[in-house]
């Protein structure tokens, strides 16, 4: 993808979970197109400012900032920031979610909660500022048709039951009602809600099912493309759903996943 450093310019975008992985590859390549990157992090503070640096590097506009997403009192005060530096908000990208994997007879409360909290809780909490600001604000024409884009960051297992991961699938399967709930809600004020369900991707939340050539194999046959997924093929996805070329796009779930949810256990199978 060739990207055009106008395609985005004179918007604001938060990213959160943005130190890492997936949201700091949509961070970066949402500052390539223009955007103003607000760039979320929980603890990794020195690599969510080192992706500022290189944002500003690049003429780019950035700042860093740490929130627990789940946490209403911290949510509100990122936002209050963000105001305060960048004046308004364009794309929210709720991207931040955690894995706690436990077989489910022992998963604790803690780790239910732990996973619902972040992974769903906090994408609500994001929207619900972000979108108060987009209805307050209303569209600028020449910067977006669009009041303001929301992209939630979801997972094949929105749709694709999990054994051992049940808080991480049953956060993802809400996400997908809250986003489409969000979007039917706010449509009618140019708001767009969409949602990246990504397969499995090369980042640090599942190092050990592509990190051995034993475990890469196990998880190709999961994938009918027959390949491991790259941050940038999510980033890429984000940045068309952040684009007014997707303008007419809302409500939907685009996967991002060589084929994971076409359940290649059949594909000999009779
Ligand atoms: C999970 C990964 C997993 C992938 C495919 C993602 O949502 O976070 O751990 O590899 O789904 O199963």
């Amino acid at each position: 993808m060739s990207y055009s450093p106008y395609l985005l310019k004179g918007q604001k975008a938060l990213v959160t979970g943005a130190s890492s992985g997936i949201g700091e590859a949509i961070a970066r390549n949402l500052a390539l197109c223009g955007a103003a990157v607000v760039v979320n992090y929980h603890s990794e503070g020195e690599e969510a400012q080192k992706i500022v640096d290189d944002i500003k590097a690049n003429n780019g506009e950035a700042f860093a900032v740490q929130a627990d997403v789940s946490q209403e009192d911290q949510v509100k005060e990122m936002f209050r920031q963000t105001f305060q530096q960048f004046g308004t908000i364009d794309i929210l990208v709720n991207n931040a979610g955690l894995q706690k994997d436990a077989p489910f007879v022992d998963m604790s409360l803690n780790q239910w909660n732990t996973v619902i909290g972040v992974n769903l809780t906090g994408q609500f909490l994001c929207a619900r500022e972000a979108a108060k600001e987009f209805l307050r604000r209303g569209v600028r024409p020449q910067i977006s048709s669009a009041a303001g884009k929301i992209i939630c960051i979801s997972s094949v297992h929105e749709i694709i039951p999990w054994a051992g991961h049940v808080n991480y699938a049953a956060s993802k399967g809400g996400i997908n009602m809250m986003m489409q709930s969000i979007a039917q809600e706010l449509a009618p004020h140019k708001i767009r809600v969409n949602s990246i369900a990504p397969g499995a991707i090369k980042t640090p939340i599942n190092k050990s099912a592509w990190d051995t050539p034993q475990a890469e194999a196990k998880l190709l046959q999961l994938i009918p493309a027959k390949r491991v997924g790259d941050v940038e093929d999510i980033a890429k996805a984000a940045v068309w759903l952040a684009s007014d070329d997707s303008d007419y796009v809302n409500g939907t779930t685009l996967f991002v996943d060589g084929g994971m949810t076409l359940y290649p256990g059949f594909t000999d199978n009779g």
